[in-house]
């Protein structure tokens, strides 16, 4: 199987090149295809994939709320653009998507069907990639995943390590609540899915969650800085408010035997497999 994986570069795209290793994988990074060139389609259908894996888009989510034109152009009209290529050469489309689509004011976690409410560029922009998706496609699986962390440096794990090295001491907010989740984990479960050729909408995430200061404090319990003055706090000052209570429920793959062990397993294993 000839697998496009586009973001190839990025945490997640980096773990499904190696989760996919012993496929002909196409590693689409941005400079490889943009998804913002009016080529894009044409681009990618002439590449013939068997099946299009759509990790790429623009993830920082304070940027997306300070250029909304950017994020549109990036996370709407370049799925769009990867949903056409797709449609064309007839190939099943994986679209990565979010929590950020909900609001996150629900106190139970979100079942799949459960209608999104996005409160920010980013949730939006994500979105409305979705929606391009169910307008152009019918074999599809929209996987809504949260808090990534994988191969890189530019995750939370290693910006609160970074951070714990440079500065005395630190907050970090209670009131934010999540499932973190390693990419790696997320491409196998992703791998696993695409074998029962169930089209749809799925949340996929390591179970459990935490507030982002118990993350935290978990990181540095695990880099051996338990003693580290971490101290809890409920302001959020960024340019994005993000969904405050926005838990996954992975009900439909948990229908076909798929879940990720608990997010503090995932952790450790992050932390013996980083380099
Ligand atoms: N990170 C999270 O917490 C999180 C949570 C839920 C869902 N997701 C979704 O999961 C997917 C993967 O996330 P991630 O954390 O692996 O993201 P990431 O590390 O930021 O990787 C995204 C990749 O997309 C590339 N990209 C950006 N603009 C592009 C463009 N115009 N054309 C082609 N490629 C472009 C980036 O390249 P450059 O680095 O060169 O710009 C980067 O390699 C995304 O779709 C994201 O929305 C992420």
């Amino acid at each position: 199987m000839r697998v496009a994986i586009t973001g190839a570069g990025g945490q997640l795209g980096r773990s499904l090149l190696a989760i996919f290793g012993d496929e002909e994988t196409l590693a689409l990074t941005k400079a490889d295809l943009d998804i913002r060139s009016d080529q894009a389609a044409e681009r990618l259908a002439a590449l013939r994939p068997d099946l299009v894996i759509h990790t790429a888009a623009m993830t920082d989510v304070d940027e997306c709320e300070l250029h909304p034109d950017e994020a549109f152009e990036i996370n709407s009209q370049g799925t769009q653009r990867v949903a056409q290529a797709c449609q064309k050469i007839r190939a099943p489309l994986v679209y990565i998507s979010t929590d950020y689509v909900f609001d996150g004011q629900r106190a139970e976690p979100y079942p799949e069907d459960y209608p999104p409410r996005p409160i920010n560029v980013y949730g939006r922009s994500k979105l409305e990639g979705e929606k391009q998706i169910q307008d152009l496609l019918t074999q599809f699986y929209i996987v809504r995943s949260a808090w990534l962390y994988g191969p890189g440096n530019k995750n939370f794990v290693e910006k609160t390590l970074r951070r714990a090295e440079g500065q005395p001491e630190m907050h970090m907010v209670t009131t934010q609540v999540g499932s973190p989740t390693y990419t790696w984990d997320l491409a196998a479960g992703i791998r696993r899915l695409l074998a029962h050729n169930d089209y749809g909408i799925f949340h996929l995430t390591n179970s459990g969650y935490c507030s982002r200061y118990q993350w935290a404090r978990k990181i540095l319990e695990l880099a051996g800085k338990s003693d580290y003055p971490l101290h809890p706090s409920t302001e959020y000052q960024r340019p994005a408010q993000p969904p405050l209570h926005a838990i996954l429920a992975n009900i439909k793959a948990a229908a076909l035997g798929i879940t990720l062990r608990p997010w503090e397993e995932a952790l450790a294993a992050y932390f013996r497999e980083r380099t």
